[in-house]
């Protein structure tokens, strides 16, 4: 079956049975050609929370669709590639947090949306890369515990000298990787390009950024800049879809090692069989999860709007 053929039929199906595509912005092109939103973490949450459809497909990763389901616990949500999880959601278990909170008693724990449902049930406050510096800001408590995610944490801790900050020793396993040399060669070959960077890379690389932002937040500093060229240092796929979006512009991966296999995973043909009932995983989580972690999501939505 041809590409468009296949993306034809999924958007028959999408009236035919009331279904919803929300798609990371890491997701494949063909994809997000199909998709009803696309966006970054926290815009894919508000989608969802005000989605009048009765089915959710969510294509990303696990915690994404987790999150659509804590935000609309009474449709019907469903991850078309249930491999696809997230490394740095999952690199932080319940008995770590609980230790960590005996430990900082006082503090507030802020957890990145990038953690699994059932982390988030222990957590007071969910935040991501496009709304963690407003949410932090809000927060009465300056004591604050801030999980998974140290670069992420580090670069909100520069807006906000004013809070104390106690981190965890995790980060994404793509972004963290990236290093002061390789920003160097890119800026060696394109001297004119900006550096376009996500607060999940190393210190060195935000630091060096002409911009800072979510993966919604970059693609949106590109529609309004006058510069034509770019060198993005997030996640691969956004260089192709920026392309795709601006043929008279230029991007440059900063480096080609920062692709998320996860991200990746998910084809057209698992959205496809996903929406005919033959792929895929309708996610289900207990009443207790539901409620516990929907407290921290809901959270962010009210200090996040
Ligand atoms: P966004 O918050 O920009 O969507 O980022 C999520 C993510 O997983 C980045 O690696
Ligand atoms: Fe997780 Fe990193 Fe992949 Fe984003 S890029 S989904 S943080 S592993």
């Amino acid at each position: 079956m041809k590409v468009h053929t296949l993306q034809e039929e999924i958007l028959r199906l999408k009236q035919e049975k009331d279904i919803c595509i929300l798609a990371h912005a890491y997701q494949s092109q063909p994809i997000l050609e199909v998709a009803d939103y696309i966006g970054d973490s926290y815009g894919l949450s508000v989608q969802a929370s005000k989605s009048t459809h009765s089915n959710i497909i969510m294509c990303g990763v696990r915690f994404m669709a987790e999150t659509c389901k804590i935000l609309c616990p009474d449709k019907h949500v469903y991850l078309p590639n249930p491999v696809a999880g997230c490394p740095m959601a999952e690199q932080m278990d319940l008995d770590t947090l609980l230790a960590l909170k005996q430990q900082y008693p006082q503090h507030t724990v802020v957890a990145y949306i990038n953690t699994t449902a059932q982390l988030k049930t222990v957590c007071d406050v969910c935040v991501t890369s496009a709304s963690a510096v407003d949410i932090c800001r809000k927060l009465e408590n300056i004591k604050l515990l801030f999980i998974p995610d140290p670069n992420l944490g580090h670069y909100v801790q520069q807006q906000l000298p004013e809070k104390e900050f106690v981190f965890f020793d995790g980060g994404c396993p793509y972004h963290k990787h990236t290093t002061y040399e390789q920003v160097a060669e890119a800026k060696k070959i394109h001297p004119n390009a900006l550096l376009l960077v996500h607060p999940e890379c190393s210190h060195e690389v935000t630091e060096a950024g002409d911009f800072v932002g979510s993966t919604t937040a970059i693609m949106n500093y590109v529609s309004t800049s006058p510069a034509t060229e770019f060198i993005i240092a997030t996640e691969n796929s956004i260089v192709e879809h920026l392309q795709y979006e601006y043929p008279e512009k230029s991007f440059y991966p900063l480096t080609p090692s920062l692709s998320c296999p996860d991200m990746r995973v998910t084809t057209l043909m698992d959205l496809y069989h996903c929406m005919q009932g033959t792929g895929g995983e309708e996610i289900t989580l207990s009443p207790d999860v539901l409620q516990k972690a929907g407290a921290c999501i809901h959270k962010m939505m009210e200090l996040g709007g």
